[in-house]
């Protein structure tokens, strides 16, 4: 059994790695932390996990993290870093679900983070958890630093066009909407019910933090001799729990066929167990990845114009962060992929 350890059980992320995790045949939970409700039995927070778990939280403790095979670091950015570099150096495998080690350039980490990185030496080791991508160095990796929210619906949808450089990696557009879950479990007034519901909004639309996480994963995959991928990225809030849609448009090079990007697609995903390409003419929906670890892609060439049109669609707390964490806890350690992460998505 792999013993695990979660730091940051109470918010959003640590209660859905918890909700996997309780089921998943090959962990052993041995730790979940919370400094504000350390003694409370996470079952008294999470009624959900009633008859599952029966830890109370406690508090982030290094010698007891330090026996875990492995710890999921659910906090905000700024955590992770100051606390990785030692378990790391006591043999302890590291899966962070921070923005903390997602970007190799230290300063660019800094200008959009606003404050200075604690352990840059482990940001350049860290391998970047996006199993499409990335498979073989995270089955090696000692530090996963697992993909943002946005990033990973995104990166998804383009991915196969910019591996083939058929669209104009200079001029991307990603419009994309996040369920308010995107934002955390702390308390914010604009995430009030009466704030929030019944109602539609842009934000960030200057410029997000995951714009960088983005371009860089992008120009990991784009074809050689491509030019740089620019990115213009505006996210926005939806009235709904979970759930991100992704609309990415691209100008295409040449004239390749919607018929020849869905084969495309549907090559560069044949292996793939949670991406999957729909149908020509479908519209993917929320509601079909809710709970589940996959990402579901549909292709449209509107009119027959030069612009593709990819709609990509997950779960923010589960391909978007939580469940891909476990995939890429089970690469780490060997173990099919898919274990603890095949049952479908809830609908309704
Ligand atoms: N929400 C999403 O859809 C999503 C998707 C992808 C990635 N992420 C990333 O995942 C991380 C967690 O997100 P979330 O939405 O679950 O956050 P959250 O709801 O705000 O929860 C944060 C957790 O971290 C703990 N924590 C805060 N400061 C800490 C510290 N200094 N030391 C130890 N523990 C600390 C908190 O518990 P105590 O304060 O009681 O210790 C709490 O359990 C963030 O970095 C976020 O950007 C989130």
């Amino acid at each position: 059994m792999i013993k695990v350890a979660i730091v940051g059980g109470t918010g959003y992320t640590g209660v859905e790695l918890l909700r996997l995790l309780v089921l998943h045949p090959q962990v052993s939970l041995a730790a979940i932390t919370s400094r504000a409700l350390a003694g409370q039995p996470v079952a008294e927070l999470f009624p959900s996990l009633r008859g599952h778990c029966d830890l109370a939280f406690c508090e982030p403790d290094l010698a007891q993290l330090a026996t875990c095979d492995v710890v999921f670091f659910a906090t905000p950015h700024g955590v992770a870093q100051a606390q990785v570099p030692e378990l790391v150096a006591r043999g302890v495998r590291v899966i962070d679900l921070s923005a903390d080690f997602r970007l190799r350039d230290i300063a660019t980490w800094e200008r959009w983070y606003n404050q200075s990185h604690a352990a840059p030496e482990l940001a350049a080791e860290a391998v970047y958890g996006l199993p499409e991508v990335n498979r073989e160095q995270i089955a090696g990796a000692r530090l996963v630093a697992c993909p943002g929210c946005y990033p990973t619906a995104i990166q998804l949808g383009w991915i196969p066009l910019l591996e083939r450089n058929l669209v104009e990696p200079g001029h991307l557009v990603a419009s994309a909407a996040s369920g308010a879950t995107g934002a955390g479990r702390q308390g914010k007034t604009e995430l009030l019910l009466a704030e929030n519901s019944d109602s539609f909004r842009a934000y960030a639309s200057g410029g997000h933090r995951h714009l960088p996480e983005i371009e860089q994963g992008l120009r990991r995959v784009q074809a050689a001799g491509s030019a740089e991928p620019r990115v213009t990225f505006v996210p926005h809030l939806l009235p709904m729990v979970r759930g991100i849609h992704a609309t990415l448009f691209a100008r295409l090079n040449g004239d390749s066929g919607l018929a020849e990007l869905q084969e495309l697609y549907e090559q560069r995903y044949a292996a793939e167990p949670f991406v999957d390409v729909l149908p020509p003419g479908s519209h993917p929906q929320t509601r079909s990845v809710r709970g589940s670890n996959m990402c579901r892609i549909a292709l449209a060439r509107p009119d027959d114009r030069d612009t593709v049109v990819v709609m990509s669609v997950i779960d923010n707390l589960a391909k978007g962060a939580s469940a891909q964490a476990i995939q890429n806890m089970n690469i780490m350690f060997g173990l099919n992929e898919k274990l603890g992460l095949e049952s479908p998505a809830l609908l309704p």
